[in-house]
């Protein structure tokens, strides 16, 4: 059985589909059963547990013999933090695959690093740290930033008006991946054992600044007029001001400043030149999520 811990995401419910239809047997670890079968086609097996909470995870790994980790705690509430599942919730997943034998494929972000700005870097960092460190054998898949996200976000903040909003300058180029790119990774890292002791990373073949990739958005949909900003300073102001009341805010504003303003460009071709079977597909800004 294969365990997908965030088999209910973006990411994760690609990767499943991905596994099923190569005949895998899938097991999805999620905290809330109902939501996660509403986004799963039917017969996929559902397993309750929480990676901040080890017991938890006992039950769910049951036969299994690789468990793929696409959770996030990046945008959570209360207790759900980067820390608590990024770096810890993924030290616990190891452990428990650890106990049953399994193989361990991580999926952690380009540019992961001890000192980043973002917690949610570092925590990703330090969740590989554990992996590589581990008797596990494991693959992890870093990935740049997913374009159907950034899309998604640039869609709703334009809601009727048609002009997106741009967290910040927004004329810094980023690589953005098409998710469905990444979830190929992911399936191949699990199904080919010769990739274990492997960091594959994924990008797409682009770097666009967020103003281009909502003037794509724009085009794509009829709309026209330029992009409304949230300016740096405001972004500043809010990363500071809400740290403590709101951290999941304080912590969207973090990432504006710091995608808005440190180089986040990426070339793919080293990673391809090494995996030639890596999907590396043009961002479409027209798609809807996926
Ligand atoms: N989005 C990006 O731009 C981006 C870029 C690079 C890498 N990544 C990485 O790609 C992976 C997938 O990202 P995504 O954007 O597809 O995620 P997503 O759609 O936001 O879904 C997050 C997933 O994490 C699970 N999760 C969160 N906290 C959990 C907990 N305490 N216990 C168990 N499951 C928990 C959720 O499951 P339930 O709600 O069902 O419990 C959900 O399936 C993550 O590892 C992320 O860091 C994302």
């Amino acid at each position: 059985v294969i365990l997908v811990a965030g088999g209910s995401g973006r990411l994760g419910t690609l990767v499943v589909a991905d596994l099923a239809a190569a005949g895998a047997d899938v097991r999805v670890l999620t905290r809330s059963p109902a939501c996660a079968r509403r986004r799963l086609a039917a017969g996929i097996e559902v397993a309750l547990g929480d990676v901040r909470d080890p017991v938890s995870l006992a039950e769910p790994m049951a036969g299994v013999t690789t468990v793929v980790s696409a959770v996030h705690g990046f945008d959570g509430t209360g207790g759900v933090t980067p820390a608590s599942v990024d770096r810890d919730g993924n030290r616990h997943l190891l452990a428990a695959a650890s106990r049953v034998g399994a193989d361990v494929v991580l999926v952690s972000v380009v540019g992961a690093a001890p000192q980043h700005p973002m917690e949610l870097f570092r925590m990703k960092w330090s969740a590989e740290q554990a992996v590589m460190a581990s008797c596990v054998p494991w693959t992890v898949v870093r990935s740049s930033a997913f374009a159907e996200t950034w899309v998604e976000i640039l869609v709703e903040t334009a809601g009727r008006s048609g002009r997106p909003v741009v967290f910040g300058r927004g004329q810094n180029p980023i690589n953005f991946v098409a998710v469905k790119d990444v979830a190929a990774a992911v399936v191949r890292a699990v199904m080919d054992t010769s990739l274990r002791g492997t960091v594959l990373e994924v990008g797409g073949p682009e770097n666009l600044t967020l103003c281009e990739l909502a003037r794509r958005v724009q085009q794509a949909r009829g709309w026209s007029g330029p992009p409304r900003h949230v300016p740096p300073l405001a972004l500043r102001a809010m990363s500071v001001m809400l740290a403590g009341i709101h951290p999941r805010s304080a912590r969207r504003a973090v990432a504006a400043l710091a995608m808005d303003s440190m180089p986040v460009p990426y070339d793919p071709s080293s990673a391809r030149q090494a995996h030639p079977w890596l999907s590396c597909t043009r961002v479409r800004a027209g798609a809807g999520p996926t």
